[in-house]
């Protein structure tokens, strides 16, 4: 007979039935006495000191012992000898691997297990991700994969009822809503400053209603949340893993026996526990990282706590203590009907101790902070042709693809040690590598999507590297066509930048007519990027514009020839000589915007709003703070995790900047050298309402042995009384001020690292009157250290580890091995108050969701005649109002689409954007009919109207729990940031097939 035969037996055999999942399989509890809820787990990394392959499998346990397979493997057996016992498993991602080699009898046991709520999922996404770095557009993704995993394979029972974020190193208040969103009924989480904590202890005030959007109406985002006592680890001395020296209990007659001072010992923490919370139950977390790979040491150590300390209550003791799940503490504490205090602001920055602020990670690994954002507007465009196209999409002309190798990739991107930048490096390679597979897979998608699509089987190529003008294709074609497809649901412009030769082209649209284009020479930082990845030596730059959810196709062919080359090779020459007499004006400007610098300096000096005809002197420059190694205050060293600098006073890149000015119909480019690891570009572009600033830093230079840390800072004359604003994973803003906390009087520390928070998008400072908004294309550390002063985090490199575990000085050695080169752009806008946010809220939809450009030479055989043409295509009867985002398309089942509709304003920000707003949905669609819809929970693991979260009591005013109104597709409202979610059953118009 097999082990998993015995196995299967053993529930019939040995297991009590418990009735249902959830809170119906809750251990009994004692009213009279102090409940003691032990909640076995463990924390499996999605990778971090390890790949996540090395950690399933427990290779390299030379770095560090951790075998996730052997966990499961473990507890299994143990779950199944005894109903009492209970577990939680939290990362999809490890769970997913180990389901799919299990037995088929083994996953009946599990079923079993999980059905009667001894083996119970919690919070469920495929990683528990980082909150400071993930964009809101990833969080959801990725919940949404772990989430969709488990209802499928364990159904309701598969549902976890509790978000459990135990170990990332803040909490965002974007990230409690959208988990409110998702149904959750509770939350708990481990790490919080421990000025906040120690106040929190005291005022008890533990536990709390955190309500988590300033937009949506309570309680749709209010979620009840759980500080744990001992982050996520057992109280001291009882840790009984493996990993572990605590003593056992020893309750027999060796002269070991430890019983009676064990216990005593337990009573005492619990006590003390206790008199922090507020009702007659605590919780305490009994396991750590990738603990219970032999489950028996916690269980059969646990079972003697349980048995000894339940026993005392014969003479007198009012404590129980108990098997259970943070399911099971929370529906306790709702049973206790307390009215609760609401918290309305975030857990940022994160502090441990006096000068250790967890502010580094904000900014730690930009290249890859930028490459997962990037990744996620691919997966989005990959999501949307695979829906749109069917099954051709999946397997069509270039093979077989789909979006999961991407998806999946992603959500394991979203890991609290992976875009948060605190992994070691060749975890971070792997991540890559992860990212770079499923751009591949999401290639073939598209490249069928659009043959399919467009009618015409050409030679699609994809040119990952415009970034440092590298694109063989358009380096060396006469002629090229280049399709612009539009992931959002309205019209964009957009401005197509292609590396070329020199030459001049005729760029035409896809009516045929021409468009206007210029060519300017690649700038010396680029060349000094590229060492040798590519020659083109100018760039071809027009502006394209691509219709809602759909794309235009251009054609660029060289028209350069004899006479006109010479002619145009002079011009070329005069274009990327610095123009003493254009540039001695020292400005910029198009139709909207003016800028002017300093003659003297070659800095950025004003900005001129001409809609507004506002004016604001701003100057922009780098900075670098020198990396604390320590000092007398405290060893902390500033690292991947930590920023620590040793001074206040950053040191300037240069007092100025050589300059110089390339200048055409459709650009205007201000080249600013600081250094020769420095640069920048000031760009204005023809139409354009903001300032963009392409930034280039690295390889940053450590041989005088100093770490560094590299800041953009702009300072204005504005009066911004010690405040600034910064978005929460890219949705909702939240104000900050400086050496400043709301819940608790901050004695500050560190008077820069511990005024940094995290910018997921947007930061800005304003007065009563004007607004300066800078746009990030990536997460960042910045903050307002001074009124009128606003800085941004954008490269650091480190000499020393920062002692949080990694390991590893943050030194990022990049391709060439001598430091990372990082190019990025910051979008300055200035603007009024009023008119800020329709700015700010439209742009930096344009950027996350910005245009994906395929290349193809040109001239492709035909593919199913009768399609429409490659030409022009728009999968949307009508676009979509401003306010309205079209956050989710993506296949969901064969004959079913994801659709989420999400209002990107929030409440009174903008006098028409905050408007409600009322679509049709049934008939938005023009590439496919939907024939029935369900709205379901923002996860997609259950209909909304079948959604019931525990209620909560407030402290403070009433909350209505009022019932949906039935859904009309045909009028779909949403609120200001209101994210609606809905599964389509759809037909395709003309279904193409093979
Ligand atoms: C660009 O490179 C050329 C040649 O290396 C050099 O002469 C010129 O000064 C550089 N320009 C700037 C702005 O750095
Ligand atoms: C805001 O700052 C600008 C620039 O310094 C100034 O002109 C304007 O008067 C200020 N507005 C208020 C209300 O202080
Ligand atoms: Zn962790």
């Amino acid at each position: 007979m097999g082990l998993s035969v015995w196995l299967l037996l053993g529930v019939g055999l040995l297991g009590t039935p418990v009735a249902g999942c959830g809170y119906e399989s809750c251990p009994a509890t004692k009213p009279g006495m102090l409940n003691v809820h032990l909640i076995p787990h463990t924390h499996n990394d999605v990778g971090w000191l390890k790949t996540v392959d090395q950690y399933f499998y427990g290779e390299r346990n030379d770095i560090q012992h951790a075998g996730v397979q052997y966990i499961l493997d473990s507890v299994i057996p143990q779950l199944q000898a005894d109903p009492t016992k209970r577990f939680i498993y939290v990362e999809v991602a490890f769970f997913y691997r180990w389901w799919r080699l299990q037995t088929e009898s083994m996953q009946q046991v599990v079923k079993q297990l999980v059905s009667e709520g001894r083996l119970e999922f919690i919070n469920g996404g495929w990683c528990m991700n980082d909150e400071a770095a993930a964009h809101y557009n990833s969080v959801i993704d990725q919940m949404t994969l772990g989430l969709r995993f488990l209802q499928e394979t364990f159904g309701e029972c598969g549902r976890p009822r509790a978000a459990w974020h135990i170990d990332p190193f803040g909490h965002s208040r974007e990230q409690a809503s959208l988990f409110a969103q998702m149904g959750f009924d509770g939350f708990f989480f481990g790490r919080l400053d421990y000025q906040d904590k120690a106040s929190r202890k005291q005022l008890r005030e533990m536990e709390q209603i955190w309500r988590a959007s300033a937009s949506l109406e309570p309680p749709s985002a209010d979620l009840f949340t759980g500080v744990l006592p001992n982050g996520y680890n057992p109280p001291p001395s009882l840790c009984w893993d493996q990993f572990c020296s605590d003593n056992p209990i020893v309750d027999d007659v060796s002269s070991e026996n430890n019983v009676d001072s064990m216990v005593a010992y337990f009573l005492e923490v619990a006590a003390a526990q206790a008199k922090h919370y507020r009702t007659n139950h605590i919780v305490m977390t009994m396991g750590s990282d990738f603990q219970y790979e032999n489950a028996n040491l916690w269980y059969k150590n646990m079972d003697k706590l349980i048995k000894h300390v339940n026993a005392r209550q014969l003479n007198g003791s009012h404590v129980h203590v108990l098997y259970s799940t943070p399911t099971c503490y929370l529906q306790e504490l709702n049973r206790a009907n307390l009215s609760w205090s609401l918290k309305y602001d975030d857990f940022f920055p994160y502090a441990d101790g006096p000068h250790q602020f967890w502010t580094g990670y904000f900014t730690s690994r930009p290249a890859f902070k930028r490459y997962e954002r990037l990744s996620n507007n691919f997966l989005q465009v990959c999501n949307q042709l695979e829906a749109l196209a069917g099954p051709v999409g999946r397997k069509g002309p270039y093979g077989e693809g789909d979006s999961s190798v991407l998806r999946r990739a992603m959500a394991v991107a979203q890991h609290h040690d992976a875009v948060s930048g605190t992994e070691k490096q060749h975890v971070a390679n792997d991540y890559a590598k992860r990212l770079a597979a499923g751009w591949d897979a999401c290639q073939v998608v598209v490249s069928n999507a659009l043959a399919s699509i467009g009618g015409s089987k050409e030679n699609f190529v994809y040119c990952n590297h415009l970034n440092i003008s590298v694109c063989p294709l358009t380096e060396s074609s006469h002629t090229f066509m280049v399709i612009v497809y539009n992931p959002l649901g309205r019209r964009v412009s957009w401005n197509v930048r292609l590396p070329v030769n020199e030459a001049l082209y005729l760029v035409t649209d896809p009516d045929g007519q021409t468009v206007p284009s210029e060519v300017v020479p690649v700038s010396n930082f680029t060349w000094q990027v590229r060492r040798g990845r590519g020659d083109a030596t100018h760039e071809l730059i027009f502006q394209a514009s691509a219709p809602a959810l759909g794309y235009s196709t251009y054609t660029v062919s060289k028209t350069a020839r004899g006479t006109l080359r010479s002619k145009l090779a002079k011009r070329i020459q005069e274009q990327a000589r610095p123009r003493a007499d254009a540039w001695s004006s020292r400005e910029i400007r198009n139709e909207h915007v003016r800028v002017l610098f300093s003659p003297q300096t070659g800095l950025l000096k004003e900005i001129q709003n001409l809609d507004k005809d506002i004016a604001l002197p701003v100057s922009q420059n780098f900075f670098w703070y020198n990396a604390s190694i320590g000092d007398v205050d405290s060893t902390q060293t500033s690292g991947a995790y930590i920023f620590r600098p040793n001074r206040s006073e950053p040191i300037r890149m240069a007092g100025g900047a050589r300059t110089y000015l390339v200048k055409n119909k459709l650009v205007q480019e201000v080249y600013q050298n600081f250094s020769s690891w420095c640069s920048q570009v000031v760009r204005l572009y023809a139409g354009q309402a903001y300032v963009e600033l392409e930034w280039t830093v690295g390889p940053i230079p450590i041989d005088d042995g100093l770490g560094k840390e590299i800041i953009s800072r702009f300072e204005t004359p504005l009066q911004t009384d010690g405040r600034f604003y910064t978005d929460a994973n890219g949705r909702e803003i939240l104000e900050r001020r400086r050496d400043y906390r709301a819940t608790w009087n901050l004695s500050q520390t560190e008077p820069v690292a511990g005024n940094y928070y995290p910018v997921n998008s947007r930061i800005y400072i304003k007065n009563k009157t004007f607004q300066l908004t800078v746009l990030t294309d990536r997460s960042q550390g910045g903050s307002s250290l001074a009124d009128g002063s606003l800085e941004l985090m954008v490269h650091r490199r480190l000499l020393y580890d920062d002692s949080r575990g990694v390991g590893e000085p943050l030194l990022e050695p990049g391709v060439y091995g001598d430091g990372l080169v990082v190019r990025g752009r910051h979008l300055i806008f200035l603007d009024t108050v009023e008119s800020s946010a329709d700015r700010h809220r439209l742009q930096a939809e344009r950027e996350f969701m910005a245009p994906q450009l395929v290349l193809a030479p040109g001239g492709g055989p035909p593919f199913h005649p009768g399609q429409p043409s490659l030409k022009q295509f728009s999968a949307l009867t009508q676009e979509l109002p401003p306010s309205l985002h079209l956050l989710t398309l993506a296949p969901w089942e064969p004959s079913s689409v994801l659709i989420r509709l999400e209002h990107q304003f929030e409440r009174g920000e903008s006098a028409n954007g905050s408007q409600p707003l009322s679509l049709d949905l049934l008939h938005l669609f023009s590439s496919f009919t939907i024939t029935s819809i369900q709205e379901m929970n923002l996860g997609a693991n259950q209909q909304r109207a079948a959604m019931s979260r525990l209620k909560w009591r407030p402290a403070t005013g009433a909350v209505r729990h009022p019932v949906a109104p039935p859904l009309d597709p045909l009028r779909i409202t949403l609120e200001p940031m209101e994210i609606r979610t809905f599964v389509a059953t759809i037909q395709r118009q003309g279904a193409a097939k093979l």
